[in-house]
């Protein structure tokens, strides 16, 4: 297990990270430093109310940098860090973004060194993200949810608010989000947005299949490479759908999760969300058979030592079902499949392909796989086979994505 998930992730990107006045200021510590934990350069600019909440001290050793906190600071040469920071910067992330620091920016104003360098910044080049952070009452007032709105016309990434109890005491809307929740929309919107415009569905993890109420057939299947790839497609600027079997892994942000037991159940998901879907990713360890009848009390041992007998049935083949619909048969809906072998990885790859009916199969090898964080891949499609080489499935997931975008828009990075 890699100690640091986001080792990397930010590498060699420079980001401005703002605070305005909130309690939520001790989360723009933890997050300072998991940006600088992913590789990226931080630039700490703090308002005078953010001051009150945490040192410029703390920020500075947290980001390695000295901290900007006024306009009229005389460190750079030219005296302009509102127009030095920005030129240099990939992206600008105020977390926590108070109640009046949005007022500000929805205003144009310019009246501390922060908002100055909002409104500074190159607005084509240099994405502006704004956590919101603020009492449920004043996060609801119609004169922030207007100044909200007016900050998204100009063209500001909100991040959203998390539900939950507040640091006044009350319970509600207007928390910020966590820090690693903001690393991660920090990682996404800095993606090439290769899939924007795109509908992507995804089935991902095992299925289970139940015997009777306690006992089941499952597989090991632990569903991350499709999560991998649910977060790596919505990274890239599609709207994702995953459909997932029983896996103890938490949701990418900003993915819609459906969950499934059974491959029945997963079946008739995928059949519904992929009436609205432009490409359809199947990874999911669908189990082949289920039992034929499953019993409604736990099968009991009564001793004779007879052991039960159980019929199966084949499951809906979810992956030729999807392919072979009007839509896909149209080319309105892009299949790929997955294989997992156990032997003779291009040759049963190249058969799976042909007897899904997709234009793209990636092989892996199913035991080498299961559960692990990293894999190898191989991609069969009409023109013959590519590798990518073994690497964790977080970075196997961004090649896919890249690949499956070349093919579906052209999209070349
Ligand atoms: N698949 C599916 N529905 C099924 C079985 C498989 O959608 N009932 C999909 C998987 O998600 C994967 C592909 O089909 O994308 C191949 O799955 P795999 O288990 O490797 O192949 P099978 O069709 O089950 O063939 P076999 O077990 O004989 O190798």
């Amino acid at each position: 297990m890699n100690a640091n998930p986001n080792a990397g992730e930010l590498a060699g990107r420079r980001i401005v990270l703002g605070l305005s006045g909130g309690a939520a200021c001790f989360k723009a510590a933890e997050l300072c430093r998991g940006m600088v934990k992913a590789g990226a350069l931080v630039q700490v600019v703090m308002t005078e109310a953010a001051c009150q909440f945490i040192t410029p001290v703390a920020m500075q050793a947290l980001s390695g940098q000295p901290v900007y906190t006024s306009q009229w600071d005389a460190r750079p040469d030219n005296n302009m860090a509102h127009i030095n920071l920005t030129r240099a910067a990939d992206a600008v992330l105020v977390a926590p973004a108070s109640a009046d620091f949005i007022a500000q920016l929805a205003q144009g104003r310019a009246g501390e060194l922060l908002a100055l360098l909002c409104l500074a910044r190159p607005i084509e080049r240099v994405p502006l993200l704004l956590a919101p952070s603020m009492n449920r009452e004043m996060w609801a007032h119609p004169a922030t949810q207007r100044n909200v709105a007016q900050v998204q016309r100009d063209g500001a990434q909100m991040l959203g608010v998390a539900w939950g109890e507040q640091a006044c005491g009350e319970t509600g809307d207007g928390r910020m989000l966590e820090a690693d929740e903001l690393l991660q929309e920090l990682i996404a919107a800095l993606a090439p947005k290769a899939l924007a415009g795109q509908q992507v569905l995804i089935t991902a993890g095992p299925t289970f299949e139940a015997i009777d109420p306690v006992r089941g057939i499952t597989n090991r299947s632990s569903g991350k490479m499709g999560f991998a790839i649910a977060r790596a497609a919505r990274e890239a600027g599609a709207q994702v759908t995953l459909v997932a079997g029983p896996v103890a892994l938490p949701t990418p942000r900003g993915v819609r999760r459906v969950d499934v037991v059974s491959a029945r159940d997963m079946h008739l998901a995928a059949m519904e969300h992929a009436q609205d879907a432009n490409i359809f990713i199947a990874t999911a360890a669908v189990a082949d058979w289920r039992p034929a009848t499953q019993a409604e009390q736990k099968i009991k041992k009564d001793g004779s030592g007879v052991v039960p007998q159980m019929d199966f049935v084949e499951n809906p083949d979810i992956l030729a079902e999807v392919a072979h619909s009007a839509r896909a048969q149209a080319g309105d809906l892009f299949c790929v499949g997955f294989a997992a072998e156990s032997e003779n990885l291009l040759a049963n790859a190249q058969a799976k392909r042909a007897r899904k009916g997709v234009p793209l199969l990636v092989g892996n090898i199913g035991p080498a796989t299961f559960g692990q964080d990293d894999n190898a891949l191989l991609l069969v499609d009409d023109e013959g086979a590519i590798e990518l080489p073994r690497a964790s499935k977080r970075v196997l997931a961004q090649q896919l994505v890249a690949e499956i975008a070349r093919r579906v828009s052209g999209w070349s990075a």
